[in-house]
Order: structure tokens, then C-alpha cells, then sequence
């Protein structure tokens, strides 16, 4: 989308439509009053007859009369004033988006929610305009042969009244259209079939993003490479399957690596049958999106690097499918990981917790200061939480407050579950050092009992998305299906991150 800014008073704009804004029971003020002036009170006249009252979300569509240059005013309402925050502004954007989208209109102006009487940061309601705009307008279409005419919202013009703020805005649409650039880049890998998103398409995603970004450096361990590495839990679950494994490494201004860096890794089951253990039919198309963490990671990177953040960063992605074969590896299999401790496998469709043990092993050699992992691990996870919050389980204090801090601000939201020392009783074997599942109390917990094992010698944050990486209803700003969780959050904690730790 090509969001652009312009001085200028939003009444006299002629576009298809103008988005302005309304706080639940305030009195009209600033661009708003100016617009219902201008139409000769139209939207006084609809809050008035009681049918709009300025509730969050809730949109009004005027057709403006002969007085006014522009077709259509869409007014969006920001509800109660005390509620008011950045993410009601993204949601009054996509909200606002989404009507136009659906309307078929191609070009519209919007003035900024929120930096007036909301209160907010000039720089942080244009962002959020500009990110929730773009976020809300995405489609994956790309294999529907006919319908495919929809109009999409083409262009977004953001006008602005006072002429001083106007490099501010356009500093903050920039980051904006960049961190939804990178969490679409997100959704169209979660989208895409298994049969695109394989192994070796992460791989040449990584390797592309690489070329086109700036301080990005893309190595692709093949299989061969992993055997000789030793990464036996990522190559026992690739056993069953014709696609070859990949592992990804993307490294992001390797110049400053005087400072430790952060860390990401990403769960990238391309297709997770269950293998041995297979799933049950129902559902289990769904689970081509079991490389939502994968995206998010190969997505924040795209964003670091192109807002040129000052700190190292290293994405890390283990990436195989999960299927049956008589090859493949089966319950009752002891699977030697890159790290030397031993693993017994009671279910093979615990699989995304071996591959990260080798990847979260891995990630020792970079000497991190910190890592996150994001995977979509448990369904346990999904029963504890739903699908409001990702599930975090740390071993360090402040790089957990952190990346909570960062969860609140992009309003992709974390929540504690605990992982106490008691929880790793259930995962001892009586043959190997650990087995791969620990029975169904804390389903969630044990699986990053787990992970624990591994994630040694750096503060460590995992991330439960399985509850959170895809959507089957649709919000002001994330159609249905892959979100792309993950990808603001991983950036606004490097964005957040110490310069000098
Ligand atoms: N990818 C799944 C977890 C999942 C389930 C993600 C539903 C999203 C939605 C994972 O590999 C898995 O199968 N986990 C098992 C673990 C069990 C066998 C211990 C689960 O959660 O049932
Ligand atoms: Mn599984
Ligand atoms: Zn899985």
C-alpha cells in the first residue's frame, strides 16, 4: 500500500473517501468538527438520531452532499477517551481500512487517531495508522484463478494540519509500512500450501531477504552438514519425509558483534502429520502453518534490517516436515541431539521440541545475550490461554520483563506460565536422559521443560504461539488465517533492545 502525507485540512480533500474519528460521548473537536461542519452537520445529525455513537470500532459511512470535494466520510469511533490507547488507534485504522476495502474504494485521506485529544506521540499514531492500514488490507489470493478483481485500497493519504509535524509523521508511516511489510511477509509463508512452503522455499525465503535487506548474511546448513554437526533430533524427525531438512541461519549487522546478540529461534515444521504418532484427519490441513514460528523470525529480521537497528541479531530456523515413512523415526527410538544429551521418544508428534533442542544448542556458539524462541508447540498451550495470549516460559527474570513489555506495546501479548524444577520430573526417562513428552498435566510447561535442557549459558524466553499464530476470525487489522504473531514483538524488543548491555 502507498501511504503518503500532505499538509492540509481534511474537509477539503476530494477522494473517493475521509476517514475521521470519533471518542465515545466527547464533545466533536479538531478535524472532525471541522468535517461536520463542512457538510452541513451530517454527523452531528447521526449521533444525534442515537444510530453512531463512537463506540470502539464502530463506523459510520456519510455520503457527503455538493458542498464537499470528496464522495464519501467515513467516521470511526475511538470508544471511551479513558480507554484510549495505541492499539485502539491501530484498530480505528484497520477498522477504517478494512470499510474502505470492502467498499471498493482505491484511494482515500485519513488524518491521525489519537495525537490530538488521544493524546499519543506524533511519531506512534503515525506509525500505527500507517501499520494497521496496510495490516488490515492484506489478502493471500494468489491461487484463486477467477474472483481476484477485488479492489484493494490502493493508496492512503495522510493529512496533517500543522505543517511542523509533518517530517514526524512521515519518520513514523515509513517504520510502519516497513513492520507490516515484514509481519505479510510473515502471513504469506503461514498462508502458503506445504506443498510451496517446504524446507528449501524457508531456506530461499531467507537467502532472498538477505539479498534485498541490508547487513543481512543467509547460511543454509543442508543435511549433510547437519550429520556432520551432529544434529541428530532435527534429522530424525526429517526421516520420514522426501523434502530434505534445512537449517537457517540469518544474520543481521554481524559488524557490531563486539555486543552479544539477540537471538530468535523459530519452530519451521512445514507440515506436521504427527509422523508415526499421526494425527487424527480432522484439522490436520491446518497444520502447514506449523512453521508459524519460523515466519515470525524470518520476518522480524526482514523488519531489524531494514529499520536499520544499532544491535546484532541472528535468526535461527530448523526446518523439516514431519511425516510417515519406513524410515522415519518411531515411538521408543533414542535420538542422540547436537548437544550429547539423549532423547527417548514416547510420541512422534511431539517433534517441534527436538528440533529446537538441536537449533537452541546451536545458538550456544553465537555466545547470546539473550534467545527467544517462538513455536507452535503445544496444543496444551491453546487449552491454558485460547487465543488471546502466547504462552512464556523463561529461565531470566528481566529478558522475560522485557519481551512482556514488548508484547504489551504491539499488543501481541504474552503471559507467564511457570517452570518450576518439579515440572522436569516428568520428562526423565528410564533408558535415555529425557523423553520428548511428559504426559498430559502442563502439557505446555514440560514441552519447554524440555527446551530447558538445552537452552543453556544465555537468558532464555520461550514462546508458545500455538494458540496465537493463526486466526479463523478475522480482526480490524489480521484477516483470517496467519497472523504473523511474533514479527512486531521480536522487533520491538530489538528496537527496545540495550545499546550497551
Ligand atoms: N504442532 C503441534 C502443536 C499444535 C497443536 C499447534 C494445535 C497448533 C495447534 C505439535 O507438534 C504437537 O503435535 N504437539 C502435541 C504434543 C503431544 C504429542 C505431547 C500436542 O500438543 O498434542
Ligand atoms: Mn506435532
Ligand atoms: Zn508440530
Amino acid at each position: 500500500m502507498n501511504i503518503t502525507v500532505q499538509q492540509g485540512e481534511i474537509q477539503n480533500r476530494s477522494d473517493e473517501a475521509i476517514i475521521v474519528n470519533l471518542f465515545e460521548g466527547a464533545r466533536r473537536g479538531g478535524a472532525t468538527a471541522a468535517v461536520d461542519k463542512a457538510s452541513g452537520g451530517l454527523i452531528s445529525t447521526a449521533v444525534d438520531s442515537g444510530d453512531f455513537s463512537g463506540k470502539r470500532n464502530q463506523t459510520l459511512l456519510l455520503y457527503a452532499g455538493k458542498e464537499m470535494a470528496t464522495a464519501r466520510i467515513i467516521v470511526v469511533g475511538l470508544g471511551k477517551k479513558e480507554a484510549f490507547n495505541l492499539e485502539v488507534a491501530r484498530q480505528a485504522a484497520g477498522t477504517a481500512a478494512r470499510e474502505l476495502q470492502h467498499l471498493g474504494i482505491r484511494q482515500a485521506s485519513t488524518i491521525l487517531h489519537g495525537s490530538g485529544a488521544g493524546g499519543l506521540d506524533v511519531v506512534d499514531a503515525a506509525e500505527a495508522v500507517a501499520e494497521a492500514s496496510a495490516l488490515a488490507c492484506y489478502r493471500f489470493d494468489e491461487y484463486k484463478t477467477s474472483g481476484t478483481n477485488k479492489k484493494a485500497l490502493r493508496k492512503l493519504t495522510v493529512i496533517e494540519p500543522d505543517h511542523r509535524r509533518i517530517p514526524t509523521i512521515r519518520r513514523g508511516v515509513r517504520a510502519g509500512l516497513r513492520i507490516a511489510d515484514a509481519t505479510c511477509l510473515a502471513r504469506d509463508l503461514i498462508n502458503q500450501p506445504g506443498n510451496k512452503a517446504t524446507p528449501t522455499y524457508l531456506a530461499q525465503t531467507a537467502c532472498r531477504i538477505a539479498r534485498e535487506g541490508e547487513r543481512l548474511r543467509c547460511q543454509v546448513l543442508d543435511e549433510a552438514a547437519m550429520k556432520r554437526l551432529g544434529m541428530g533430533a532435527l534429522l530424525a524427525v526429517s526421516r520420514g519425509s522426501a523434502e530434505p531438512a534445512r537449517f537457517i541461519i540469518l544474520e543481521y549487522n554481524k559488524k557490531a558483534n563486539r555486543h552479544p546478540p539477540l537471538v530468535f529461534v523459530g519452530k519451521g515444521v512445514t507440515f506436521d502429520s504427527g509422523g508415526i504418532s499421526i494425527k487424527q484427519g480432522a484439522g490436520m490441513e491446518a497444520m502447514k502453518r506449523d512453521m508459524s514460528g519460523a515466519a515470525a523470525v524470518l520476518g522480524a529480521m526482514q523488519a531489524i534490517s531494514s529499520l536499520k537497528l544499532p544491535l546484532y541479531a541472528v535468526g535461527l530456523v530448523p526446518a523439516t516436515e514431519n511425516l510417515l515413512d519406513g524410515k522415519a523415526f518411531k515411538p521408543g527410538d533414542i535420538l542422540q541431539t547436537l548437544s550429547g544429551k539423549t532423547i527417548e521418544i514416547l510420541n512422534t508428534d511431539a517433534e517441534g521440541r527436538l528440533i529446537l533442542a538441536d537449533a537452541l544448542t546451536y545458538a550456544e556458539r553465537f555466545k547470546p545475550a539473550g534467545v527467544v524462541d517462538l513455536a507452535t508447540l503445544t496444543g496444551a498451550c491453546v487449552t491454558a490461554l485460547g487465543h488471546h495470549a502466547t504462552g512464556m516460559m523463561s529461565t531470566d527474570e528481566t529478558l522475560a520483563a522485557r519481551v512482556r513489555a514488548a508484547g504489551e506495546r504491539t499488543a501481541e501479548r504474552v503471559w507467564p506460565l511457570p517452570l518450576w524444577d518439579e515440572y522436569r520430573e516428568q520428562i526423565k526417562s528410564d533408558v535415555a536422559d529425557l523423553k520428548n513428552t511428559g504426559g498430559r498435566p502442563a502439557g505446555a510447561i514440560t514441552a519447554a521443560a524440555l527446551l530447558a535442557e538445552f537452552a543453556q549459558g544465555y537468558p532464555w524466553v520461550h514462546l508458545d504461539i500455538a494458540g496465537t499464530a493463526w486466526t479463523s476470525k478475522a480482526g480490524p487489522y489480521v484477516p483470517k488465517g496467519g497472523v504473523g504473531v511474533g514479527v512486531r514483538l521480536l522487533t520491538q524488543l530489538a528496537r527496545d533492545w540495550p545499546k550497551k548491555p
